[in-house]
């Protein structure tokens, strides 16, 4: 295709590794801006890992607890990641995450950031 320059961008290379590196800092953003996160806010989120791993980069940043809602089929290496940045992990049949994640935090008062339902805001 003549006239035609093709841009790639490599999402690798943020300091997460993930193409969700970009998206996790507009949700935990949003979720400081909205009030949702404050000093002593224990965040949940049910993700498959990606988003769990830079969600919880931004939030260790912050000194937030972290707390997430993976599949049980979750992959190690993807596990691995995710406790780089919290010891919290809880798995789940991968249908039953978002449920989980939502009773989790009503239970111990933390704030669910749901990265599903929240994307249009953020
Ligand atoms: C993308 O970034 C990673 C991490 O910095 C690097 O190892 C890799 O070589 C990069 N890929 C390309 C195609 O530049
Ligand atoms: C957070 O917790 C600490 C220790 O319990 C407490 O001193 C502080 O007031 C709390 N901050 C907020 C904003 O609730």
């Amino acid at each position: 295709m003549p006239n035609i320059d093709l841009i790639f961008k490599n999402e690798s290379a943020s300091r997460t590794g993930s193409l969700k590196h970009r998206y996790a800092w507009a949700l935990v953003f949003w979720a400081l801006l909205e009030g949702h996160i404050t000093q002593n806010t224990t965040v949940f989120e049910a993700s498959s890992g990606n988003t769990a791993t830079s969600e919880g980069y931004m939030l260790n940043l912050l000194g937030v607890n972290f707390v997430v809602i993976v599949p049980d089929t979750l992959e190690k290496i993807k596990e691995d990641r995710i406790r780089l940045y919290t010891s919290e992990i809880i798995k789940t049949y991968i249908g039953k995450r978002i449920e989980r994640a939502e009773e989790e935090a009503k239970k111990r008062n933390g704030f669910f950031m749901n990265q599903f339902a929240n994307a249009d805001r953020v």
